[in-house]
């Protein structure tokens, strides 16, 4: 059984710690959201992944080394300068892929915990050429919605419909079986809309099936909901990832240390907090319901709080990070230094007076 896994596009919301990495390597709890993805999949029995990717994602993953077991990953890269879109790549992976059976498309941006056992034995029985995951969201605007029949056929699917145009709020997860046919549907040397010219076709052919699933489903899109799936798996593994909590500090949990971090006197970390794999935090620290990646150093006296500190930052001491601010990789703060709530700053950039007011600061 093979899957191909869509990892190509660019992630515009989560500027600024987007410029540096594609979504798909995302830390959450301090593991890529690839790495979730793969370890779901091996459960799952899939032994083939074809990661359709451009030429920077793909230097990218194969960079981070995320562990493979039993899975065997090939990639299909986009050609250079010309996205694919989110059908195009599958088409150019056809012969990868194969025609002898139906296989799992997946978007990488997403945290899914869909039994991809049941989505594929649902369209097995429905004979359909596309089986959708489908969940239920408030805001259907930003995703694809689909209008669901009694027995689960999709007679209509919009893609970002207006308020009006909604016909529920039921959502395309980003998750997919499809069946050999499907390559009919999608022409070739070209960038391919899944969303907007495949699966309106297969809707009106009655050949659009819809899975309804259930269970944790999380777009890591926008900042906020980032930070919420981090929360969450917290909260899942309450408990069993601090076994290096250092000596004379206090963990609150629910709380993820990385390996190697190293945490000062009189610190607290937490709740809902995760530190990246070796980082260093000074003595009289806080940082609550935030996520610092890997190698960033606190300096003493610091407070962060709801912010997202970017791989190998240095925040020097004294300095106040509040709610919504982002660092992305590499940035520097220098000592007491506040911020206010919702300010940005791009990669690698020094900051050394404090910033009064949300907005973006770049080079
Ligand atoms: N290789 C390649 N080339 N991959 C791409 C390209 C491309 O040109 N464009 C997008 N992708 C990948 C993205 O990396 C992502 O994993 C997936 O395809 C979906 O593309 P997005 O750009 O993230 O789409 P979206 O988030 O606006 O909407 C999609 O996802 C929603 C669920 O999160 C749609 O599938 C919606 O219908 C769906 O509800
Ligand atoms: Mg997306």
């Amino acid at each position: 059984m093979k899957a191909i896994v869509l990892a190509g596009g660019f992630a515009t919301r989560l500027r600024p710690l987007s410029c540096t990495r594609p979504k798909a390597l995302f830390p959450v709890v301090n593991k890529p959201l690839l790495e979730w993805t793969f370890e779901r999949l091996e459960k799952h029995n899939i032994r083939d992944v074809i990661m359709a990717v451009n030429h920077q994602t793909e230097i990218a993953v194969k960079e981070q080394k995320i562990p493979t077991h039993t899975l065997r990953v090939m990639y299909s890269r986009d050609p250079p300068r010309k996205p694919l879109g989110t059908g195009g790549p599958i088409k150019k992976a056809e012969k990868l892929i194969g025609h002898d059976s139906s296989f799992l498309v997946l978007n990488g941006d997403i945290f899914a915990d869909v039994n991809y056992t049941r989505l594929l034995e649902t369209h097995r029985k429905t004979r359909a050429t596309a089986t959708i995951a489908l969940c239920k969201v408030d805001d259907p605007s930003r995703f694809g919605v689909a209008e669901l029949a009694k027995d689960n056929c999709i007679r209509r699917f919009f893609e970002k419909p207006s308020p009006e145009e909604a016909p529920s709020k039921l959502i395309n997860a980003g998750v997919y079986a499809f069946h050999p046919e499907i390559f009919e549907y999608m022409p070739e040397n070209r960038a391919v809309s899944t969303e907007r010219e495949v699966f309106p076709k297969l809707a009106k052919e009655k050949k659009l099936y819809g899975y309804i699933h259930s269970d944790l489903w999380m777009d890591i899109g926008k900042p906020e909901e980032y930070l919420e799936i981090n929360r969450i798996l917290l909260n899942r593994t309450k408990g069993t990832q601090n076994q290096q909590a250092s000596r004379g500090s206090q963990v609150r949990e629910p709380v993820a240390i990385g390996k190697a971090a190293v945490i000062g006197k009189r610190s607290v970390i937490g709740p809902n907090t995760v530190l990246g794999h070796d980082t260093v935090v000074g003595d009289d620290v806080r940082i609550q319901d935030s996520v610092v990646f890997d190698g960033a150093e606190i300096d003493d006296s610091t407070r962060i709080q709801g912010a997202i500190i970017g791989g190998h930052v240095k925040i020097g001491k004294r300095v106040s990070i509040p709610k919504a601010c982002i660092l992305g990789d590499y940035v520097k703060i220098r000592d007491d230094v506040s911020l206010a709530e919702g300010v940005t700053v791009c990669p690698a950039k020094e900051i050394s007076e404090s910033v009064a007011t949300a907005r973006n600061i770049c080079c």
